[in-house]
């Protein structure tokens, strides 16, 4: 049995008269879940919806708590790094991360980089040793598959394209998948929403199909991960 944790992050959530998300980011996501259980029954789905529920931003005091060693951490502290504590566990526990997400200011929503900020923690989810030189961070998991499935309104995103300078999305979340324990990253994208014209419904039809050809590979290549 493999785990996938499924995180959603648009703003936008369900047109209740379509029963469908107006979010295109949230529709992919969801296309893709049904597909996947279709495929791999006994494979289980962990749940976050950072969209509906951004996690806190960290703080001073949350910092400090997570530079005092486990065993001094006051009950408050272990209080304040309870929910950072619980999105890690989620990370540790899945083989595959789905994310879907929009742009928004050419990077990614404030509540997924609010997740990020919970869950990349020295010692839980990297080691940090000078010793290793000029890149003293190291993630502690290994082995795992994130895919990013992002809508946006413009288009040219891609690289060599015309606003490739302008993409803080997808660069920004693979940099940060390496300290989650990534080594396989996947991106599909919507793009021309705020066109709405033919190209905007190929690139829907297109990142549809692609959903599609991606949950036929990775049910057959997706390993546990350590
Ligand atoms: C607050 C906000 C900021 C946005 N910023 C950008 C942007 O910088 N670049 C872009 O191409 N589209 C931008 N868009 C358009 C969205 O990326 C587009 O509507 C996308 O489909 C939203 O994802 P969703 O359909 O999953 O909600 C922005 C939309 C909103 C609401």
């Amino acid at each position: 049995m493999r785990k996938i944790l499924k995180i959603d992050t648009s703003a936008r959530r369900v047109d209740h008269e379509v029963t469908n998300y107006r979010s295109l980011s949230r529709q992919l996501s969801q296309h893709f879940e049904t597909l996947w259980r279709q495929r791999n029954r006994t494979d289980e789905f962990i749940y976050r919806d950072v969209g509906a529920t951004p996690p806190a931003f960290i703080s001073e005091d949350w910092i400090a708590a997570v530079f005092t060693a486990e065993q001094d951490r006051s009950p408050q502290q272990r209080a304040l790094l309870a929910l950072s504590d619980q999105l890690i566990d989620e990370v540790a526990r899945a083989d595959l991360i789905l994310v879907s997400t929009p742009m928004y200011n050419y990077g990614m929503p404030a509540s997924l980089k609010a997740w990020f900020d919970q869950v990349v923690r020295v010692n839980r989810t990297f080691t940090f040793d000078l010793a290793r030189g000029d890149f003293p961070l190291q993630p502690v998991f290994s082995g795992k598959t994130l895919v990013l499935l992002s809508s946006c309104g413009e288009f040219g995103f891609e690289p060599g394209g015309i606003r490739e300078s302008m993409n803080h999305l997808g660069p920004h979340l693979r940099t940060l998948s390496h300290y989650l324990g990534v080594e396989d990253f996947r991106e599909i994208r919507i793009e021309y929403q705020e066109f709405g014209d033919a190209r905007h419904r190929q690139s829907i039809e297109r990142a549809q199909r692609q959903v599609e050809q991606l949950v036929e590979t990775l049910s057959g290549e997706l390993q546990p991960a350590a």
